[in-house]
Protein backbone atom coordinates (compact mmCIF):
# COMPACT_ATOMS: atom_id res chain seq x y z
CA UNK A 1 0.00 0.00 0.00
CA UNK A 2 1.08 3.50 -0.49
CA UNK A 3 -0.90 5.44 1.80
CA UNK A 4 0.25 8.43 0.87
CA UNK A 5 -1.03 9.18 -2.46
CA UNK A 6 -5.68 8.67 -2.58
CA UNK A 7 -7.14 9.52 -5.24
CA UNK A 8 -10.69 10.96 -5.62
CA UNK A 9 -13.10 9.59 -9.12
CA UNK A 10 -16.10 11.68 -9.93
CA UNK A 11 -17.18 14.45 -12.19
CA UNK A 12 -14.93 17.20 -11.21
CA UNK A 13 -15.22 21.15 -11.98
CA UNK A 14 -12.76 24.00 -10.84
CA UNK A 15 -11.51 27.41 -11.61
CA UNK A 16 -8.79 28.47 -13.95
CA UNK A 17 -9.36 32.46 -14.20
CA UNK A 18 -12.13 34.63 -13.61
CA UNK A 19 -14.33 34.59 -16.40
CA UNK A 20 -14.20 38.75 -16.46
CA UNK A 21 -10.90 38.08 -17.92
CA UNK A 22 -10.79 35.14 -20.26
CA UNK A 23 -14.56 34.81 -21.15
CA UNK A 24 -16.72 31.84 -19.29
CA UNK A 25 -15.99 28.90 -21.38
CA UNK A 26 -12.52 29.00 -20.66
CA UNK A 27 -12.62 30.11 -16.98
CA UNK A 28 -13.10 26.72 -15.84
CA UNK A 29 -11.88 23.09 -16.42
CA UNK A 30 -14.52 19.97 -16.22
CA UNK A 31 -13.69 15.99 -16.52
CA UNK A 32 -17.14 14.12 -16.78
CA UNK A 33 -15.68 10.70 -15.23
CA UNK A 34 -12.73 12.83 -13.55
CA UNK A 35 -9.78 11.93 -11.11
CA UNK A 36 -8.51 13.78 -8.56
CA UNK A 37 -5.37 12.30 -7.29
CA UNK A 38 -3.86 13.83 -4.17
CA UNK A 39 -0.21 12.66 -2.64
CA UNK A 40 1.04 14.39 1.05
CA UNK A 41 -1.62 16.36 1.53
CA UNK A 42 -1.44 18.65 -2.06
CA UNK A 43 -2.83 17.82 -5.18
CA UNK A 44 -0.40 14.95 -7.64
CA UNK A 45 -3.13 15.33 -10.61
CA UNK A 46 -6.18 16.12 -12.13
CA UNK A 47 -8.07 14.70 -15.42
CA UNK A 48 -9.97 12.45 -16.87
CA UNK A 49 -9.99 8.74 -14.92
CA UNK A 50 -9.38 6.85 -18.25
CA UNK A 51 -6.32 8.39 -18.71
CA UNK A 52 -5.37 9.08 -14.66
CA UNK A 53 -6.05 5.33 -13.21
CA UNK A 54 -3.44 3.33 -15.75
CA UNK A 55 -0.31 6.07 -14.47
CA UNK A 56 -1.71 4.76 -10.71
CA UNK A 57 0.33 1.81 -8.59
CA UNK A 58 -2.33 -0.96 -7.71
CA UNK A 59 -2.04 -0.07 -4.29
CA UNK A 60 -3.61 3.13 -4.38
CA UNK A 61 -7.14 3.37 -3.01
CA UNK A 62 -9.60 5.18 -5.65
CA UNK A 63 -12.58 6.21 -4.23
CA UNK A 64 -15.60 6.72 -6.39
CA UNK A 65 -18.78 9.04 -5.57
CA UNK A 66 -21.30 8.61 -8.79
CA UNK A 67 -24.08 11.38 -9.16
CA UNK A 68 -21.72 13.92 -7.09
CA UNK A 69 -19.40 16.89 -8.05
CA UNK A 70 -15.83 17.68 -6.66
CA UNK A 71 -14.97 21.37 -6.16
CA UNK A 72 -12.67 23.20 -4.55
CA UNK A 73 -12.87 24.50 -0.87
CA UNK A 74 -15.35 26.91 -0.36
CA UNK A 75 -13.51 30.55 0.31
CA UNK A 76 -15.39 32.77 3.09
CA UNK A 77 -13.76 36.06 2.80
CA UNK A 78 -15.94 37.39 5.90
CA UNK A 79 -17.18 35.98 8.75
CA UNK A 80 -17.43 36.87 12.81
CA UNK A 81 -16.82 33.22 15.08
CA UNK A 82 -18.12 34.80 17.92
CA UNK A 83 -21.63 35.90 16.36
CA UNK A 84 -22.27 31.87 15.50
CA UNK A 85 -24.70 32.34 18.81
CA UNK A 86 -26.90 35.33 17.83
CA UNK A 87 -27.08 34.47 14.01
CA UNK A 88 -31.00 35.37 13.33
CA UNK A 89 -31.40 38.48 15.52
CA UNK A 90 -34.72 40.40 14.55
CA UNK A 91 -35.69 43.30 13.55
CA UNK A 92 -32.60 46.48 13.35
CA UNK A 93 -30.34 47.56 10.91
CA UNK A 94 -26.78 47.84 11.07
CA UNK A 95 -26.00 50.02 13.87
CA UNK A 96 -29.10 48.93 16.24
CA UNK A 97 -28.13 45.43 15.91
CA UNK A 98 -24.26 46.15 17.03
CA UNK A 99 -25.95 47.58 19.82
CA UNK A 100 -28.53 45.53 20.68
CA UNK A 101 -27.34 41.84 19.72
CA UNK A 102 -23.53 41.99 18.76
CA UNK A 103 -21.91 43.40 21.35
CA UNK A 104 -23.81 41.79 24.49
CA UNK A 105 -22.86 38.23 22.50
CA UNK A 106 -19.43 39.36 22.16
CA UNK A 107 -18.74 40.67 25.72
CA UNK A 108 -19.10 36.74 26.86
CA UNK A 109 -15.93 35.50 24.93
CA UNK A 110 -13.94 36.84 28.16
CA UNK A 111 -14.21 33.55 29.09
CA UNK A 112 -11.92 31.11 27.05
CA UNK A 113 -14.17 27.95 27.75
CA UNK A 114 -16.97 29.44 25.66
CA UNK A 115 -14.63 30.94 22.92
CA UNK A 116 -13.39 27.11 22.65
CA UNK A 117 -16.73 25.95 22.42
CA UNK A 118 -18.09 28.77 20.38
CA UNK A 119 -14.86 28.15 17.88
CA UNK A 120 -15.62 24.51 18.16
CA UNK A 121 -19.33 24.73 16.68
CA UNK A 122 -18.13 27.66 14.51
CA UNK A 123 -15.55 25.50 12.26
CA UNK A 124 -17.52 22.38 12.33
CA UNK A 125 -20.40 24.36 10.63
CA UNK A 126 -17.92 25.80 8.67
CA UNK A 127 -16.53 22.13 7.34
CA UNK A 128 -20.32 21.22 7.17
CA UNK A 129 -20.84 23.71 4.87
CA UNK A 130 -17.78 22.58 2.74
CA UNK A 131 -16.04 25.65 3.57
CA UNK A 132 -12.27 25.12 4.26
CA UNK A 133 -10.71 28.73 4.45
CA UNK A 134 -12.26 31.97 5.81
CA UNK A 135 -11.06 35.52 6.97
CA UNK A 136 -12.62 35.68 10.36
CA UNK A 137 -13.08 38.58 13.20
CA UNK A 138 -12.82 37.23 16.84
CA UNK A 139 -13.90 39.70 19.70
CA UNK A 140 -11.64 42.52 21.27
CA UNK A 141 -10.72 39.93 23.20
CA UNK A 142 -7.14 38.14 22.75
CA UNK A 143 -8.60 34.61 24.43
CA UNK A 144 -11.09 34.51 21.57
CA UNK A 145 -8.67 34.24 19.00
CA UNK A 146 -6.05 31.82 20.67
CA UNK A 147 -9.55 29.62 21.19
CA UNK A 148 -10.51 30.09 17.66
CA UNK A 149 -6.21 29.20 16.17
CA UNK A 150 -6.50 26.37 18.56
CA UNK A 151 -9.32 24.85 17.45
CA UNK A 152 -8.63 25.53 13.69
CA UNK A 153 -4.93 24.23 14.01
CA UNK A 154 -6.31 20.49 15.12
CA UNK A 155 -8.77 20.53 11.92
CA UNK A 156 -6.07 21.85 9.78
CA UNK A 157 -7.46 24.30 8.19
CA UNK A 158 -6.39 27.44 6.02
CA UNK A 159 -7.71 30.01 8.08
CA UNK A 160 -6.71 33.74 8.62
CA UNK A 161 -7.97 35.47 12.33
CA UNK A 162 -7.25 38.81 13.78
CA UNK A 163 -8.51 40.21 17.60
CA UNK A 164 -10.97 43.18 17.20
CA UNK A 165 -9.05 46.33 17.89
CA UNK A 166 -11.99 49.29 19.03
CA UNK A 167 -11.21 51.61 21.33
CA UNK A 168 -14.58 54.11 21.44
CA UNK A 169 -17.90 54.58 20.69
CA UNK A 170 -19.30 50.83 21.86
CA UNK A 171 -19.54 49.64 25.51
CA UNK A 172 -17.09 50.21 28.25
CA UNK A 173 -16.67 46.32 28.38
CA UNK A 174 -15.83 46.08 25.05
CA UNK A 175 -12.82 48.54 24.42
CA UNK A 176 -9.24 48.12 24.54
CA UNK A 177 -7.09 50.78 24.03
CA UNK A 178 -4.11 51.88 21.56
CA UNK A 179 -1.15 50.48 23.97
CA UNK A 180 -3.08 47.03 24.79
CA UNK A 181 -4.67 46.75 21.20
CA UNK A 182 -1.03 46.51 19.95
CA UNK A 183 0.29 44.65 22.68
CA UNK A 184 -1.86 41.51 22.30
CA UNK A 185 -2.24 42.07 18.46
CA UNK A 186 1.54 41.25 18.90
CA UNK A 187 1.12 38.48 21.50
CA UNK A 188 -0.82 36.82 19.05
CA UNK A 189 0.88 37.28 15.65
CA UNK A 190 4.45 36.10 17.59
CA UNK A 191 2.35 32.99 18.60
CA UNK A 192 0.37 32.06 15.22
CA UNK A 193 0.86 34.12 12.20
CA UNK A 194 2.31 31.57 10.10
CA UNK A 195 2.32 28.56 12.42
CA UNK A 196 1.19 25.80 10.41
CA UNK A 197 -1.96 26.69 7.79
CA UNK A 198 -2.49 29.83 10.28
CA UNK A 199 -2.50 33.69 9.36
CA UNK A 200 -2.99 36.85 11.13
CA UNK A 201 -5.19 39.94 10.37
CA UNK A 202 -4.56 42.93 12.35
CA UNK A 203 -8.91 43.57 12.64
CA UNK A 204 -9.94 46.99 13.62
CA UNK A 205 -13.89 46.49 13.76
CA UNK A 206 -14.53 49.81 11.58
CA UNK A 207 -13.62 53.42 11.56
CA UNK A 208 -16.12 55.06 13.61
CA UNK A 209 -14.95 52.30 17.03
CA UNK A 210 -10.97 53.07 16.44
CA UNK A 211 -9.53 56.54 17.65
CA UNK A 212 -7.17 57.73 15.15
CA UNK A 213 -4.02 56.59 17.71
CA UNK A 214 -5.85 52.91 17.37
CA UNK A 215 -5.77 53.07 13.29
CA UNK A 216 -2.10 54.46 13.38
CA UNK A 217 -1.32 51.66 15.69
CA UNK A 218 -2.82 49.11 13.05
CA UNK A 219 -0.99 50.60 10.20
CA UNK A 220 2.47 50.44 12.20
CA UNK A 221 1.68 46.52 13.33
CA UNK A 222 1.15 46.34 9.02
CA UNK A 223 4.39 48.11 8.51
CA UNK A 224 6.15 45.83 11.39
CA UNK A 225 5.01 42.73 9.67
CA UNK A 226 4.79 43.26 6.23
CA UNK A 227 2.67 39.98 5.14
CA UNK A 228 -0.41 40.53 7.82
CA UNK A 229 -3.56 40.76 6.68
CA UNK A 230 -5.69 43.93 7.04
CA UNK A 231 -9.54 42.79 7.75
CA UNK A 232 -12.44 45.61 8.73
CA UNK A 233 -15.16 47.16 7.36
CA UNK A 234 -16.28 49.55 4.97
CA UNK A 235 -19.81 51.71 3.70
CA UNK A 236 -22.15 48.69 4.40
CA UNK A 237 -24.74 51.04 5.60
CA UNK A 238 -26.18 54.79 4.90
CA UNK A 239 -25.86 55.69 8.34
CA UNK A 240 -22.54 54.48 9.43
CA UNK A 241 -21.22 56.41 5.94
CA UNK A 242 -22.52 59.86 7.41
CA UNK A 243 -20.83 58.77 11.11
CA UNK A 244 -17.75 58.15 9.61
CA UNK A 245 -17.85 61.36 7.71
CA UNK A 246 -19.27 63.36 11.07
CA UNK A 247 -16.56 61.86 13.33
CA UNK A 248 -13.47 62.11 10.28
CA UNK A 249 -14.39 65.56 8.98
CA UNK A 250 -10.75 66.33 7.22
CA UNK A 251 -11.22 62.85 5.32
CA UNK A 252 -12.68 62.83 2.01
CA UNK A 253 -14.23 59.80 2.24
CA UNK A 254 -14.93 56.65 4.34
CA UNK A 255 -11.83 54.55 2.72
CA UNK A 256 -10.03 57.72 3.10
CA UNK A 257 -9.97 57.39 6.61
CA UNK A 258 -8.50 54.13 6.14
CA UNK A 259 -5.98 54.71 3.48
CA UNK A 260 -4.51 57.86 5.78
CA UNK A 261 -3.75 55.46 7.97
CA UNK A 262 -1.90 53.45 5.35
CA UNK A 263 -4.73 50.33 5.93
CA UNK A 264 -4.72 49.70 1.95
CA UNK A 265 -3.14 47.01 0.51
CA UNK A 266 -2.58 43.91 -1.43
CA UNK A 267 -3.36 42.19 1.70
CA UNK A 268 -6.25 44.17 3.13
CA UNK A 269 -10.18 43.05 2.67
CA UNK A 270 -12.83 45.41 3.21
CA UNK A 271 -16.27 44.01 4.12
CA UNK A 272 -19.34 45.06 2.15
CA UNK A 273 -18.11 48.45 0.25
CA UNK A 274 -21.86 48.81 -0.78
CA UNK A 275 -22.01 52.75 -0.95
CA UNK A 276 -18.45 54.18 -2.51
CA UNK A 277 -17.90 56.63 -4.81
CA UNK A 278 -16.30 56.33 -8.18
CA UNK A 279 -12.86 57.03 -6.15
CA UNK A 280 -13.17 55.09 -3.52
CA UNK A 281 -12.74 52.23 -5.99
CA UNK A 282 -10.40 53.16 -7.27
CA UNK A 283 -8.31 53.24 -4.58
CA UNK A 284 -9.48 50.14 -3.65
CA UNK A 285 -8.50 48.81 -7.51
CA UNK A 286 -4.98 51.03 -7.69
CA UNK A 287 -3.83 49.01 -4.05
CA UNK A 288 -4.79 45.92 -4.81
CA UNK A 289 -6.97 45.27 -1.76
CA UNK A 290 -10.33 43.14 -2.12
CA UNK A 291 -13.95 43.57 -1.17
CA UNK A 292 -16.10 41.04 0.25
CA UNK A 293 -19.22 40.69 -1.05
CA UNK A 294 -21.46 39.99 1.28
CA UNK A 295 -25.09 39.44 -0.22
CA UNK A 296 -27.03 37.32 3.38
CA UNK A 297 -26.04 40.13 5.53
CA UNK A 298 -26.90 42.76 2.94
CA UNK A 299 -30.25 41.67 2.61
CA UNK A 300 -31.05 40.80 6.57
CA UNK A 301 -29.51 43.89 7.25
CA UNK A 302 -31.55 46.36 4.48
CA UNK A 303 -27.84 47.74 4.22
CA UNK A 304 -28.42 47.93 0.11
CA UNK A 305 -26.86 46.20 -3.03
CA UNK A 306 -23.67 45.03 -3.76
CA UNK A 307 -22.82 46.52 -7.46
CA UNK A 308 -20.85 43.79 -8.49
CA UNK A 309 -20.59 45.08 -12.47
CA UNK A 310 -19.00 48.11 -11.36
CA UNK A 311 -15.98 46.13 -9.17
CA UNK A 312 -15.13 43.79 -12.41
CA UNK A 313 -15.40 47.24 -14.54
CA UNK A 314 -12.87 48.77 -11.90
CA UNK A 315 -11.22 45.81 -11.79
CA UNK A 316 -11.38 45.18 -7.76
CA UNK A 317 -10.52 42.20 -6.24
CA UNK A 318 -13.85 40.61 -4.84
CA UNK A 319 -14.30 37.77 -2.82
CA UNK A 320 -17.70 36.09 -1.14
CA UNK A 321 -18.63 36.54 2.60
CA UNK A 322 -21.25 34.95 4.55
CA UNK A 323 -20.63 37.55 7.11
CA UNK A 324 -22.46 35.43 10.07
CA UNK A 325 -24.13 36.77 12.35
CA UNK A 326 -25.17 39.58 10.09
CA UNK A 327 -25.42 36.94 7.23
CA UNK A 328 -28.12 34.19 7.59
CA UNK A 329 -26.38 31.10 6.32
CA UNK A 330 -22.90 28.99 7.08
CA UNK A 331 -23.11 27.91 3.37
CA UNK A 332 -21.57 29.64 0.18
CA UNK A 333 -24.16 27.52 -2.08
CA UNK A 334 -26.91 29.74 -0.32
CA UNK A 335 -24.77 32.59 -0.12
CA UNK A 336 -24.34 32.58 -4.12
CA UNK A 337 -28.21 32.52 -4.41
CA UNK A 338 -28.73 35.15 -2.60
CA UNK A 339 -25.83 37.19 -4.99
CA UNK A 340 -27.57 35.77 -8.32
CA UNK A 341 -30.91 37.53 -6.58
CA UNK A 342 -28.65 40.91 -5.21
CA UNK A 343 -28.11 40.89 -9.15
CA UNK A 344 -30.90 40.44 -10.56
CA UNK A 345 -32.78 42.91 -8.33
CA UNK A 346 -30.10 45.58 -10.53
CA UNK A 347 -30.78 43.84 -13.95
CA UNK A 348 -27.69 42.30 -13.91
CA UNK A 349 -27.02 38.34 -14.14
CA UNK A 350 -24.48 35.86 -12.37
CA UNK A 351 -23.42 33.50 -14.30
CA UNK A 352 -22.87 29.93 -12.47
CA UNK A 353 -19.29 30.04 -13.76
CA UNK A 354 -18.29 33.28 -12.18
CA UNK A 355 -19.89 32.13 -9.05
CA UNK A 356 -17.67 28.96 -8.44
CA UNK A 357 -15.37 31.57 -9.18
CA UNK A 358 -16.41 33.50 -6.48
CA UNK A 359 -16.75 30.39 -4.24
CA UNK A 360 -13.18 28.94 -5.06
CA UNK A 361 -10.40 30.79 -6.96
CA UNK A 362 -11.65 34.15 -6.83
CA UNK A 363 -11.56 33.92 -2.56
CA UNK A 364 -8.31 33.00 -2.93
CA UNK A 365 -7.05 35.73 -5.02
CA UNK A 366 -8.59 38.13 -2.93
CA UNK A 367 -7.20 36.84 0.01
CA UNK A 368 -3.45 36.13 -2.05
CA UNK A 369 -3.67 32.04 -1.70
CA UNK A 370 -3.83 31.54 -5.02
CA UNK A 371 -0.89 29.99 -4.79
CA UNK A 372 -2.08 26.88 -2.37
CA UNK A 373 -5.40 26.94 -2.80
CA UNK A 374 -8.65 27.74 -5.09
CA UNK A 375 -8.37 25.01 -7.59
CA UNK A 376 -6.94 21.38 -8.66
CA UNK A 377 -3.49 23.02 -10.16
CA UNK A 378 -0.62 20.65 -9.63
CA UNK A 379 0.96 20.85 -6.56
CA UNK A 380 -1.88 23.08 -4.49
CA UNK A 381 -3.21 21.88 -1.16
CA UNK A 382 -5.95 19.21 -1.40
CA UNK A 383 -8.76 21.47 -0.10
CA UNK A 384 -12.01 19.93 -1.77
CA UNK A 385 -15.65 19.25 -0.99
CA UNK A 386 -17.70 16.08 -2.86
CA UNK A 387 -21.15 17.62 -3.78
CA UNK A 388 -23.98 15.04 -3.41
CA UNK A 389 -26.56 16.08 -6.75
CA UNK A 390 -29.41 14.37 -4.42
CA UNK A 391 -29.07 16.19 -1.44
CA UNK A 392 -33.04 16.54 -1.64
CA UNK A 393 -35.90 14.95 -3.23
CA UNK A 394 -36.09 18.12 -5.24
CA UNK A 395 -32.67 18.13 -6.06
CA UNK A 396 -32.51 14.96 -7.07
CA UNK A 397 -35.51 15.48 -9.85
CA UNK A 398 -34.65 18.78 -11.08
CA UNK A 399 -30.92 17.75 -11.69
CA UNK A 400 -32.82 15.02 -13.73
CA UNK A 401 -33.92 17.77 -16.25
CA UNK A 402 -30.50 19.62 -16.59
CA UNK A 403 -29.47 19.71 -20.04
CA UNK A 404 -26.16 21.41 -19.48
CA UNK A 405 -23.10 21.86 -17.31
CA UNK A 406 -24.25 25.39 -16.08
CA UNK A 407 -27.15 24.31 -15.80
CA UNK A 408 -26.59 21.56 -13.45
CA UNK A 409 -23.90 24.37 -11.38
CA UNK A 410 -26.60 26.61 -11.29
CA UNK A 411 -29.26 24.25 -9.87
CA UNK A 412 -26.94 23.32 -7.17
CA UNK A 413 -25.91 26.82 -5.79
CA UNK A 414 -29.52 27.62 -6.21
CA UNK A 415 -31.14 24.42 -4.18
CA UNK A 416 -27.85 23.50 -2.24
CA UNK A 417 -26.68 23.97 0.98
CA UNK A 418 -25.58 22.06 3.98
CA UNK A 419 -27.53 18.83 2.73
CA UNK A 420 -25.33 18.85 -0.74
CA UNK A 421 -21.99 18.57 1.01
CA UNK A 422 -21.81 14.85 1.44
CA UNK A 423 -18.04 14.78 2.20
CA UNK A 424 -14.85 17.94 2.93
CA UNK A 425 -11.57 17.45 2.64
CA UNK A 426 -8.59 19.61 4.18
CA UNK A 427 -5.36 19.19 2.78
CA UNK A 428 -6.38 15.82 1.88
CA UNK A 429 -7.79 14.68 4.90
CA UNK A 430 -11.43 13.95 5.50
CA UNK A 431 -12.45 16.53 8.03
CA UNK A 432 -16.67 16.23 7.28
CA UNK A 433 -18.47 13.52 6.03
CA UNK A 434 -22.59 13.79 5.90
CA UNK A 435 -24.42 11.43 8.57
N1 LIG B 1 -19.65 46.82 11.17
C1 LIG B 1 -18.97 46.88 12.33
N2 LIG B 1 -19.07 45.73 13.02
C2 LIG B 1 -19.83 44.91 12.28
C3 LIG B 1 -20.29 43.57 12.46
O1 LIG B 1 -20.01 42.89 13.45
N3 LIG B 1 -21.06 43.07 11.45
C4 LIG B 1 -21.37 43.77 10.34
N4 LIG B 1 -22.13 43.23 9.41
N5 LIG B 1 -20.97 45.05 10.16
C5 LIG B 1 -20.21 45.60 11.12
ZN1 LIG C 1 -18.94 41.67 9.29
Amino acid sequence: MNPSIKAYRSAIIHSTADPALVGLENSYQYFADGLLVVEDGHVKAVGEAAELLPTLGDDVTVTEYHRSLITPGFIDTHIHFPQTGMIASYGEQLLDWLNNYTFPAENEFSDEHHAHDVADRFLTELMRNGTTTALVFGTVHKESVDAFFETAEKYNLRMIAGKVLMDRNAPDYLLDTPESGYKDSKELIERWHGKGRLHYAVTPRFAPTSSDEQLAIAGQLLHEYPDLYMHTHLSENQKEVEWVLELFPERESYLDVYKHFNLLSERSVFAHGIHLCDKECQQLSDSGSAIAFCPTSNLFLGSGLFDLKKMEQMEVNVGLGTDVGAGTSFSILQTLNEAYKVMQLQGEKLHPYKSLYLATLGGAEALRLNDKIGNFEVGKEADFVVLDEQATPLMDYRMQQVQSLDERLFVMMTLGDDRSIFETYAAGRCVYQRG
